[in-house]
């Protein structure tokens, strides 16, 4: 996967509309997007003075300013780097000592209030979450607190050092939520991940990959790895159609232009 790719989505969302609203993913995933696009900002390329941004999820348990906290890592990652308003970026924080549940319904609003979410950017984990929807959440769910599976507890244990607080719950976005967004763009690389991007692509529309709601959403763009896209049955006829839609792209123009 090349990382100017999945950069030029964002550039070109951003051309088209300069107060774009953003939804953000964290993880080691979109790393190589942020850094790109930290790269196009300090050589000008681009700019999100005016542009505003969701992220998916966020812990339950840890304040913004520990570096694990998903706050922490887009303000090191992204927010940092480049020249959006703090005051535009938005994660699903709950502050000490309030509800947690009070916090999904009003992040809700918040993305309504801002005009949705016009590109969403995507992780997915190796058990076919997207945010923290783990398997079996609902297929019409909403911004909530969600318990982590002990799979992806495992999973980012990696990041967590030995008897460091990992937490175990998280508020996510929920899939309705992300549905929402007008156009997605989700990152998988690795052989870890050719399973649930498998389930993504082919498998059935279940609750228990909840990646799997997005083959309902009308434009989504996946973009893998060879190793992530190991296990996709249709693979050649993919890579004909991709070939077949940049020739109509070069003649007619490119991703946003039909919006
Ligand atoms: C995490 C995040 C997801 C992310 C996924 C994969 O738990 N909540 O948003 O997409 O797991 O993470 P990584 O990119 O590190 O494999």
């Amino acid at each position: 996967m090349q990382k100017a790719v999945e950069a030029a989505l964002v550039e070109a969302m951003l051309r088209v509309k300069p107060r774009a609203v953003f939804g953000f993913a964290t993880g080691s995933t979109p790393i190589a997007l942020y850094r790109r696009l930290a790269e196009r900002h300090r050589a000008g390329k681009v700019s999100f003075r005016d542009a505003a941004s969701f992220n998916l999820d966020e812990y339950l348990g840890i304040t913004p300013d520990n570096p694990q906290s998903y706050r922490a890592y887009m303000q090191r990652e992204f927010f940092d780097q480049v020249d959006i308003d703090p005051a535009n970026t938005h994660l699903p924080e709950c502050p000490p000592g309030e509800d947690p549940q009070r916090i999904g319904p009003r992040y809700e609003t918040m993305i309504r209030d801002a005009g949705g979410i016009d590109l969403q950017v995507l992780g997915i984990g190796h058990n076919g979450h997207i945010g923290f929807n783990e398997p079996s959440s609902s297929l019409v769910s909403r911004t909530r607190v969600k318990t982590l599976t002990p799979r992806t507890l495992e999973a980012n244990s990696r990041l967590f050092e030995d008897g460091e607080y990992q937490p175990r719950l998280a508020i996510t976005m929920g899939i309705a939520t992300i549905m929402e967004a007008r156009r997605i763009l989700l990152l998988a690389t690795g052989d870890a991940k050719a399973t649930a991007v498998a389930g993504l692509v082919e498998g059935p529309v279940t609750a228990m990959c909840p990646a799997s709601a997005l083959q309902l959403h009308e434009r989504v763009t996946v973009l893998l790895d060879e190793a992530a896209a190991a296990q996709l049955r249709y693979r050649e006829y993919y890579d004909l159609a991709n070939r077949e839609n940049r020739a109509l792209k070069d003649r007619f123009g490119d991703f946003y232009a039909a919006d």
